[in-house]
């Protein structure tokens, strides 16, 4: 079903995001039938390029990052005749605004959707919404379409919430997780809600603890300026970790809408007990890797890898307890963690279930766990115990294994394919909300400051390894390992 006829006008369309996401999955929604031969994706950056040269580079970065089987010449052609290109700095009111106005006004019906997407820097955001606007180029059926970082600590992310939010209705308002967009985080929301069993143990008397993990084995893979500002907490557990975990611990919805949906995730969030200086040492570890091994290889130390400064204090690595404050969660520890040169790339949720009672078969039965891959290679395990066949009772463990689907013929969508398709659309229930954004922020900004405050800075840990000692130690208080350890 192809959606109906758009234009998308992409600001930063030189950008890293633009050639490795944004084209890319546009064109694969293309090849699918769901983008109209009419459509039109305008890139907008400083650059002075023409049309031709900026599809030539859209087709270099299509190369690059489409799985060559998907990549067929006709329809690489056949796109790129959708791709045009203004020279523009959409922070400035001068520039060739008329340019894309005229652009955009030549053959599209008024009220044809118009969907800006921001993939400039954060502090651009505001300037880009009021010259859009200014400029007479937003329309009732437009949509703008966040970027993450929504600031960087709370008052930041209400500025940038504010300003825009003069530009535009909080309903045109799309702030992107991709996050949100993998098949395998959508997937727990049904995994809880459409198994009665399942939901019906989800609570503190059933659960122990969850863990949730997004690992990656890259450094900083050139963006060294971007992310030293940055580091690990807001760059992943402000956003995707805290996603991940309103998905798993929201209440049911009253429906699958988006304001059901996202109702409940703000409660999830603004119900997490807050940490801030005073319990930070024994919730949160922080680390920052010095050189290793990974992929078999040596890698320098974070502090080798950044341009120019070396004495940074930037975290590559956090892992927290987080607790939810209310009847179903009181006393289940949340661990979140995320980390640069990990041993793997792996992002999964491990919700380990409650031992049970010393008996029939002699000691305590260990707790099960279900496990939800969420990458790469997604699936649901949840090992249970049936008796070893023959003329005892003893135990097997056996996986009752379940890939997504059928991931052999079906390749999943990539997370921004939909998501951006889900913006022309106008549906937001994957997007993340205002009041989410800030909520994230108001529970993140005193860990923040906790730590801006205090001069020992991130433990080291060897690149290609699971953080340092202390993330361990955060678990083990409570008699707890991570998955790996196990
Ligand atoms: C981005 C972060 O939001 O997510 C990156 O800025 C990170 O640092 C990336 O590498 C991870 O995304 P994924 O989909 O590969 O898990």
């Amino acid at each position: 079903e192809p959606v109906e006829s758009f234009d998308y006008v992409i600001f930063g369309a030189t950008g890293d995001l633009t050639m490795r996401k944004l084209l890319p999955a546009l064109y694969r929604r293309f090849a699918e039938g769901q983008i109209t031969a009419d459509s039109r994706i305008v890139g907008t950056a400083r650059s002075p390029l023409d049309d031709e040269t900026y599809r030539e580079r859209a087709r270099k970065a299509l190369g690059e990052h489409v799985r060559a089987d998907e990549l067929i010449d006709a329809t690489v052609n056949r796109f790129l005749r959708l791709v045009h290109y203004v020279s523009l700095n959409g922070a400035e009111s001068t520039g060739n605004w008329d340019g894309l106005k005229t652009l955009l006004e030549s053959n599209a019906s008024a009220d044809r959707v118009r969907v800006f997407y921001l993939a400039t820097a954060p502090d651009l955001y505001g300037e880009i919404a009021r010259n859009v606007s200014e400029q007479g180029l937003r329309s009732d059926t437009s949509r703008i379409v966040l970027e993450k970082p929504i600031g960087t600590d709370l008052d930041t992310a209400r500025k940038v919430n504010e300003n825009v939010g003069r530009y535009f209705p909080e309903n045109s308002i799309f702030r992107i997780d991709h996050y949100l967009g993998k098949e395998a985080v959508q997937n727990i929301i049904a995994l809880r809600f459409a198994n009665p069993m399942l939901e019906r143990m989800w609570d503190r008397e059933s659960i122990d603890y969850v863990q949730i993990t997004a690992a990656e084995t890259v450094g900083l893979e050139g963006r060294g300026g971007y992310y030293d500002g940055s580091g690990a907490l807001r760059d992943m557990i402000q956003n995707h970790l805290l996603q991940v975990l309103t998905v798993v611990a929201m209440e049911r919805p009253e429906s699958l809408d988006a304001d059901a949906l996202r109702d409940e995730k703000v409660r999830v969030l603004t119900s997490l007990k807050p940490l801030d200086r005073n319990n930070l040492r024994a919730n949160v570890a922080r680390g920052q890797y010095v050189q290793g091994t990974a992929g078999g290889k040596a890698v320098p130390a974070y502090r080798e890898e950044l341009p120019g400064e070396t004495e940074s204090n930037t975290e590559t690595f956090v892992a927290l307890k987080a607790e939810i404050d209310n009847d179903r969660w009181q006393g289940v520890p949340f661990y979140l963690r995320s980390g640069k040169r990990m041993p793997e790339k792996v992002t999964e949720v491990v919700v380990q279930f409650r031992a049970g009672e010393p008996g029939l078969f002699g000691e305590a039965r260990p707790g099960s766990r279900l496990v939800i891959r969420v990458q790469p290679n997604e699936s649901v395990t949840l090992p249970l115990f049936v008796k070893h066949p023959g003329n005892s009772f003893g135990l097997d463990e056996v996986d009752a294994l379940s890939k997504l689907g059928q991931p052999e013929r079906i390749r999943y969508r990539d997370s921004y394919e939909g998501l951006m398709l889900d913006a022309v659309k106008g549906s937001p229930a994957l997007f993340v909300r205002k009041d989410e954004t800030e909520a994230a922020w108001k529970w993140v900004t005193p860990i923040l400051e906790g730590w801006s405050q205090d001069e020992t800075g991130p433990d080291s840990y060897e690149a290609g390894t699971w953080g340092p000692e202390s993330a361990r130690e955060l678990l083990q208080q409570a008699g707890h390992v991570w998955v790996e350890d196990i």
